[in-house]
């Protein structure tokens, strides 16, 4: 990767968007960490269509559980927009993941994965 590339990409993201990124060749999921609920937030995950099922997606979010560790959290948590062309696969890989339903509401499903340790 252009190493570049790659900082600008970083700025954009944490400047623009107020996020943090896992960047991988083949995918990258954007995030933010909220201490007080103890949540981290998925805002975007995407895998590169020719590198799709070979586990890039579990690689993504092994990284976040490991944010999620490192900053005491225990949860991460995304949302669903189901407009979202593909969404119906999205809630599926979700729930492969183990991820759970948290809520559904208002066209978007809001999806839930504890990996803390500490649920209280
Ligand atoms: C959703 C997405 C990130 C998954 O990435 P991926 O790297 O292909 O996922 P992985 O290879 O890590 O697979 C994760 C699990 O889901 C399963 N899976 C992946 N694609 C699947 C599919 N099309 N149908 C059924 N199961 C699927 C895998 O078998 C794996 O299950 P396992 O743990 O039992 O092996 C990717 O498909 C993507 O970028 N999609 C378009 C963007 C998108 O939908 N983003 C979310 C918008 S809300």
């Amino acid at each position: 990767m252009n190493p570049d590339f790659e900082s600008l990409y970083r700025e954009y993201v944490k400047d623009r968007l107020g996020a943090e990124i896992v960047l991988m060749p083949d995918g990258f999921v954007q995030y933010n960490t909220h201490e007080e609920t103890r949540t981290l937030f998925i805002h975007n995950i995407h895998v590169k269509k020719d590198s799709r099922r070979k586990g890039i997606c579990h690689a993504l979010v092994g990284e976040l559980e490991k944010v999620v560790k490192e900053k005491n959290l225990d949860r991460i948590v995304g949302e669903i927009f189901l407009f979202d062309p593909h969404a119906r696969q999205t809630i599926l890989i979700a729930l492969v993941m183990g991820f759970d339903i948290m809520s559904a509401d208002g066209g978007k499903i809001t999806i839930v994965k504890y990996c803390g340790g500490n649920h209280g």
